[in-house]
């Protein structure tokens, strides 16, 4: 008798950090974080404010250099999407989404160019696909004046994910949002983990997003990396950091 099992493939590592250090003027932010985020996985990035979650996220992305450690993206397709959604005004949501495709005047000799040579109707076939992606279709024309704070995130979400990312890097994805646009957010930050296989990385420290959204969570304070482990565990465990953070006590050790 012969049985067939399915092959387990062990999910790739997208995202390696070696014990990484990182200091502002003596302000020692980042004191050795290690930390792997594989493919098709939502690794949410939690702590009390200031303890370096975004400082971490740049590091990831190079906008910040680190001091010591390493850093390693297996794929260099990768994006971030900014804490407050960061579009232009006077841009319509088509021009903000394919804003990396199109064409930029060059004044050494006068013309326009495209970054990727790409034919307009290719830009606007990209740009609709993208937008329905995170459920916008048919809004190219509007300004982001005339969209609600969950939709300006949704459209800096179709502009992140223009070229197909597979490292996606959210700061605060639902900040400011009221509970049901985080909802709709939550779920699309897993759509599009998904859709892109990518790995993400969400700093967060709203409760919602680590119950919606986290495959798992890594809860960092004073520098380092004081807990990891999935939602389920958060529930069971007896770290007194991840408890703390749990009950959303005022009781333990996260502290300033
Ligand atoms: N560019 C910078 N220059 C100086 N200090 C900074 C800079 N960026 C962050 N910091 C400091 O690093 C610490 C961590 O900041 P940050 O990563 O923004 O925290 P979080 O995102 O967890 O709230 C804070 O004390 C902050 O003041
Ligand atoms: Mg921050």
């Amino acid at each position: 008798m012969s049985s067939y099992l399915p092959v387990q493939h062990a999910p790739k590592t997208l995202i390696h950090v070696k014990d990484l250090h990182k200091s502002f003027n003596g302000n020692h932010v980042l004191r050795g974080i290690s930390l792997d985020v594989h493919e098709k996985e939502v690794m949410c990035i939690i702590g009390i404010s200031g303890c370096g979650k975004s400082t971490l996220l740049r590091c990831i992305s190079g906008l910040e250099t680190s001091d010591a450690g390493e850093i390693h993206l297996e794929d260099d397709n990768f994006t971030m999407v900014f804490q407050y959604s960061a579009l232009f005004d006077s841009l319509s949501v088509y021009e903000n989404v394919g804003f990396s495709l199109l064409e930029e005047p060059d004044e050494s000799t006068g013309t326009t160019r495209r970054f990727q040579n790409l034919p307009e109707a290719e830009v606007r076939r990209i740009v609709e696909e993208k937008l329905r992606l995170v459920g916008l279709d048919g809004i190219e024309d509007k300004f982001p004046n005339e969209l609600s704070g969950g939709m300006q995130k949704r459209v800096s979400f179709a502009r992140a994910i223009v070229s197909d990312p597979k490292i996606i890097l959210y700061d605060e994805p639902t900040a400011g949002l009221d509970p049901i646009a985080s909802t709709v957010i939550e779920d699309y930050i897993l759509k599009l983990r998904d859709e892109l296989e990518a790995a993400s990385v969400v700093v967060t420290h709203q409760h919602s997003t680590i119950h919606r959204a986290a495959d798992r969570i890594c809860l960092l304070h004073e520098g380092r990396v004081q807990w990891i482990g999935t939602p389920q565990e958060l529930e069971r465990t007896d770290n007194p950091y991840a408890r703390q953070f749990a009950n959303a006590s005022l009781e333990g050790p996260l502290t300033d």
